[in-house]
């Protein structure tokens, strides 16, 4: 009996960490505009050609008082299949890397992108989302938000210099009236680029929220123009 008592004290102590870790308010689901990361990092940009759609870089969940990372539940599962690789390179591609082909696409290095976002954000919900559906969830969260869509709507088209104000009213619109998060890199002596655009959702991702102001990243794109490149 004792124990029996002994060994569920235990488990609840093992679990206990986990369940702190896995208590998430809230997802940041963050796209990237690949001419925009690649401006920003021109010596790890690797992918030719480059997509020209905004692409994943991941859905990040996190609570209104922290950010959530590395909570280390279950380790990444590699896709074994080429199909499979493919259909999520397609909208989730590692800019960083080249192409694989049919033979060596399973290299460790084809799917570290992958690894790294589950790892670093897919663990802190994998109470909600286990690792398949977190990234058949983040796969369909993009077909749901084309971000060059949005932007046209007010007329911002790649190869413009639009003011953050404009990129930011304009995606406030197209998510029925709530605060992206908008993250820039300016490289030396030149304007801003825009980089990523994230959009906030509910735990359960079927309601969008206003991104929560104390951990919005729009600073990084100053206050005035900046550059949306082609
Ligand atoms: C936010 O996450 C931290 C770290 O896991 C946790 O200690 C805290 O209780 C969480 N806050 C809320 C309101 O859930
Ligand atoms: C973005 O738009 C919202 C809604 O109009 C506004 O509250 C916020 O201040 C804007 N941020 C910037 C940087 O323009």
């Amino acid at each position: 009996m004792m124990g029996i008592v002994f060994k569920l004290v235990l488990l609840i102590l093992m679990l206990c960490p986990l369940t702190i870790n896995s208590s998430f308010q809230y997802l940041t689901f963050v796209q990237q505009w690949p001419k925009g990361y690649c401006t920003a990092n021109p010596s790890r940009c690797q992918r030719n050609p480059l997509p020209t759609v905004f692409t994943v870089h991941g859905l990040w969940p996190g609570n209104f008082t922290q950010i959530l990372q590395n909570c280390k539940i279950s380790a990444y599962t590699p896709l074994q299949n080429f199909q499979d690789w493919n259909n999520r390179n397609l909208r989730w591609p590692d800019l960083a890397k080249p192409s694989p082909t049919m033979q060596n696409f399973k290299q460790p290095r084809f799917q570290s992108f992958w690894e790294h976002e589950w790892t670093k954000h897919g663990t802190c919900s994998e109470n909600m989302y286990p690792q398949a559906t977190y990234f058949s969830r983040t796969i369909q969260l993009s077909q749901g938000h084309n971000i060059l869509n949005y932007l046209a709507t007010g007329n911002i088209s790649p190869g413009s210099n639009p003011t953050v104000r404009s990129v930011n009213s304009t995606i406030y619109r197209a998510i029925s009236n709530h605060v992206p998060d908008l993250m820039c890199v300016t490289p030396p002596r030149q304007t801003p680029a825009l980089v990523e655009i994230g959009i906030c959702f509910t735990a359960t991702t079927t309601t969008i929220i206003d991104c929560p102001s104390q951990f919005l990243r729009t600073g990084s794109c100053g206050t005035g123009t900046i550059s949306f490149p082609a």
